[in-house]
């Protein structure tokens, strides 16, 4: 080997493809997820021969699969060129996150373009007429993030044949809705579990395959990887791992990835937020959940101190909602001579 063998020159990359190593990335095949995609597949199946579909919620914590696995069954109807019997369409509530958005999103994909000056309610009509000539698959993504939840109401309400399948990390999110819509969903239940060590392992693997060029990427440096990942049971810490990686490796002009490199990107990750998992972290049955017999005003300390925005009277607001659908309870205490309430955690869900 010549000293050099292991220097990148200047116009080299330890990348092949480095979309590979994007959030938002969707790879060819979801590993570890095919019977939730199927669970996916069987509630959309009776659209295909004119019967109503199932409504599902898809519940689980963050980056383990849960928008991957359902873009993917998506993804498998536009190949097989059955979207010409359905529409599928797939919405993201954090960023349309108001009925009016929504529905000029579906708009959108529908390419209707006759929105200027009309109000949501007229919008919602247009599009029911159009999405009524077929039967729709309606993913709506982080849906607790919904400011509105009556769009679901309308949805339900006018759209003949569809599968709706709501999203979200929050446990609670079906105890926090309108009877009449609860009543109308109906849904199916499908929970995502974290991956265990060795699934972590191969799903990064494959992004190293498709991300980084051949043979470079050393097997110790992977598996620091993938014992960091699995630690934080969540897969976007392992893809920025990988890139943070692969950066420092660059960085140094080095041809090869370390261990060192893996070990500094391991490092770095303590002081950054992966954004996109930090920003929904703190649901308030999960807080109760991990905090169990704390005082509702200890409870609000912590949410505060996780960077939870609300009030304090919201706050009890939304534990009072848990504590009156039995997920929690709440006991009054004598605290010098005012009162307290001991907050404790109810279902094993
Ligand atoms: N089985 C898998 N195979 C390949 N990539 C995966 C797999 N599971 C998750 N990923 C990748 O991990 C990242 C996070 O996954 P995803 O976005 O599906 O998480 P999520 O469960 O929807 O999280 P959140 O609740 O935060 O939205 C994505 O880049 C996704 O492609
Ligand atoms: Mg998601």
């Amino acid at each position: 080997m010549n000293l050099f063998d292991s220097t990148l020159k200047g116009d080299e990359s330890v990348f092949l493809d480095e979309t590979a190593l994007d959030f938002e990335y969707l790879p060819h095949i979801i590993k570890y997820r095919e019977n939730q995609q199927k669970y996916i597949a069987e509630c959309i199946k009776p659209l295909f021969q004119q019967r109503n579909g199932k409504n599902l919620l898809v519940t689980g914590s963050p980056g383990i699969g849960k928008t991957a696995a359902t873009k993917f069954v998506l993804r498998e109807l536009e190949e097989k060129g059955l979207d010409e019997e359905i529409f599928p369409i797939y919405i993201n509530c954090w960023k349309k996150d108001t009925a009016y958005k929504i529905v000029l999103e579906i708009c959108d994909k529908l390419k209707y373009k006759f929105t200027q000056g009309k109000h949501t309610s007229e919008l919602i009509k247009d599009i029911t007429k159009l999405l009524n000539k077929k039967p729709v698959v309606l993913v709506l993504d982080e849906v607790d993030k919904l400011q509105d939840m009556q769009i679901l109401y309308l949805i339900l309400e006018d759209l003949n044949k569809k599968t709706l399948i709501l999203i979200t990390n929050e446990l609670e999110f079906l105890s926090n809705i309108d009877n009449r819509i609860r009543s109308r969903l109906i849904p199916e239940f499908l929970e995502f579990k974290p991956y265990n060590f060795e699934e972590t392992y191969g799903i990064l693997k494959q992004r190293v395959d498709y991300g980084f060029a051949k043979n470079i990427f050393n097997e110790n440096a992977l598996r620091l990887i993938s014992e960091k990942t699995h630690e934080k049971a969540d897969i976007r810490s392992g893809i920025y791992l990988l890139k943070e990686t692969g950066l420092i490796a660059e960085n140094e002009s080095s041809k090869l990835i370390l261990e060192s490199h893996a070990l500094r990107a391991i490092e770095k990750l303590k002081d950054i937020k992966i954004e996109s998992s930090e920003k929904r972290k703190n649901t308030f049955l999960n807080l109760i959940k991990e905090n169990s017999g704390k005082t509702c005003f200890e409870l609000f300390t912590l949410y505060r101190q996780m960077g939870g925005k609300k009030s304090y009277k919201t706050f009890t607001r939304r534990i009072n909602i848990l504590v009156d659908k039995g997920f929690a309870t709440k006991k009054e205490i004598q605290v010098g001579t005012g009162k307290s309430s001991i907050i404790e955690y109810n279902l094993k869900i």
